[in-house]
């Protein structure tokens, strides 16, 4: 029954799935996970800033930065211009890829600094992760 009613669900779904709107629900889609991996970002900077007392958020946001940079390259996999995505990003693939590659890389290095309880570390990981997020915004998003 249970997979019966998730069917249906899916095929009414798809009725009213117009293509024409597909490129419009990427590019929203992919604001919505970047503005969220934005918001883990700026409430990251408030705790290191301890503007905020709630120090045990701390790995919130970490673990959620981590987990977003793993689906930034699908949300752009999909050609669809528009937003304030430039069209460089499907011109130039490779060096995008390598965009989205230097993301998880510094974004696994901060969760591994936060792990070892290193501050020091864990400071210059925060500045990695803002210089792979600008290293993209630089060359593919729009001013
Ligand atoms: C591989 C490239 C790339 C990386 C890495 C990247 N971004 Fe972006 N980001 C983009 C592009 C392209 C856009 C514009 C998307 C659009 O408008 O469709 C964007 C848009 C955004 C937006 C605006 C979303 C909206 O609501 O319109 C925020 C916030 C953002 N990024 C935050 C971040 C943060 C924080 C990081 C690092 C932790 C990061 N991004 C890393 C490519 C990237």
């Amino acid at each position: 029954m249970r997979a019966f009613s998730i069917t249906a669900v899916a095929a009414a779904l798809l009725v009213v799935a117009v293509p024409a709107q597909a490129d419009e629900a990427a590019i929203e889609y992919r604001q919505h996970v970047l503005s969220s991996m934005g918001g883990h970002m700026q409430g990251l900077v408030k705790l290191l800033r301890q503007q905020v007392p709630h120090q045990s958020h701390m790995p919130v946001h970490v673990n959620g930065i981590a987990t977003i940079s793993q689906v930034v390259g699908d949300i752009f996999a999909a050609e669809a211009p528009g937003g304030d995505a430039l069209d460089g990003i499907w011109e130039n693939p490779d060096d995008f890829g390598s965009k989205v590659s230097a993301l998880q890389e510094a974004a696994a290095n901060l969760k591994a600094a936060m792990d070892s309880g290193d501050m020091g570390a864990f400071g210059g990981a925060v500045q990695g992760v803002g210089q792979a997020c600008k290293g993209c915004h630089d060359n593919y998003r729009a001013e």
